[in-house]
């Protein structure tokens, strides 16, 4: 023990062995080291919440593309639910994704800690897991057609300080996809059911409210716009709950499961009935 003392003594005063260390450490900072300056900070603020949303690049030409039903095609939207839940299923600190058309809107917990909150790191890791799984998940959904060419989602990290702004960027998403499938809905109905043109589709459809819409569904073609499948009304929200699962020898156990819900997110129930989703646990 006293030899140790006294050759470690020795070891950390000798001028060897600081000019030693001295010269290893700098060769791990070799003189191209400074060029990490150039990267900047992008941290995002604390205590606010992130999300990150994907969207598909050109999905107008990737549906038409691979076929899909118009207005809506629900293999293709269970297959974005799919790859969202991937990525819930990654990042934990995910409460709520919420998902329409091509895109999908991931909200990470306003105290979240996950890459230090850097806002590339976010948006990119959660980017190319969703597009991997809407890849790898293809076949699930598509299993008779190849894809042509791969799928391309942008993403991006925005930041919302209070509980309201949150709400109102969500609420902002559902009413993007009720405009746009009511809109959808009727005009593929005039050309599909109708046997109207496009141009004659659009041209009848300028500068109508949502009422002459619903009221063109009904009265043309029988079509119940408010019993249209919730999911293309309403689009899709995933949060954890907790759900009961059968144990091999009888009995069930709670398990935190991701689960789909098609409901309104814009009147106040959904937020009274899960208020844990807006206060830090
Ligand atoms: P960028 O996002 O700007 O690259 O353009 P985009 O072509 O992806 O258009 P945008 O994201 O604004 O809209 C999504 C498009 O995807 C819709 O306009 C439709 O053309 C298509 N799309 C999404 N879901 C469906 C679906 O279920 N069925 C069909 N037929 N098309 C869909
Ligand atoms: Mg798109």
């Amino acid at each position: 023990m006293c030899d140790l003392i006294i050759i470690s003594f020795f070891i950390n005063r000798s001028n060897i062995w600081k000019k030693a260390f001295h010269f290893s450490a700098a060769m791990a900072k070799s003189k191209f080291e400074y060029v990490r300056l150039f990267e900047v900070d992008d941290r995002c603020l604390p205590n606010t919440w992130i999300v990150v949303r994907v969207d598909g690049k050109g999905f107008h030409k990737f549906s038409t593309e691979h076929g899909y039903e118009k207005p809506n095609d629900i293999k293709a939207l269970s297959l974005m639910n799919r790859a969202a839940t991937s990525v819930m299923e990654e990042f934990k600190d995910i409460c709520l994704a919420y998902g329409q058309s091509d895109e999908y809107s991931f909200v990470f917990r306003k105290e979240t800690q996950a890459y230090s909150r850097r806002s590339a790191k976010l948006s990119t890791n959660v980017c190319s897991l969703f597009t991997s799984a809407f890849v790898y998940y293809w076949n699930e959904y598509f299993p008779t057609i190849k894809p042509r060419y791969p799928p391309v989602f942008d993403g991006r990290t925005v930041l919302y300080p209070s509980n309201q702004n949150i709400r109102d960027y969500l609420s902002w998403r559902q009413a993007d996809c009720h405009i746009n499938n009511l809109y959808n809905t009727t005009f593929w109905a005039l050309i599909l059911k109708g046997g109207l043109t496009p141009t004659e589709a659009e041209n009848k459809l300028k500068g109508t409210l949502s009422g002459d819409k619903n009221e063109i569904l009904f009265s043309q073609f029988a079509i119940n716009y408010n019993t249209e499948p919730e999911m293309l009304r309403k689009g899709t929200v995933l949060v954890r709950r907790k759900v009961p699962v059968a144990l091999p020898n009888g009995g069930t156990r709670e398990k935190s499961q991701i689960v789909q819900e098609h409901v309104d997110i814009i009147g106040d129930e959904f937020w009274n009935t899960n208020t844990h989703l807006l206060t830090l646990t």
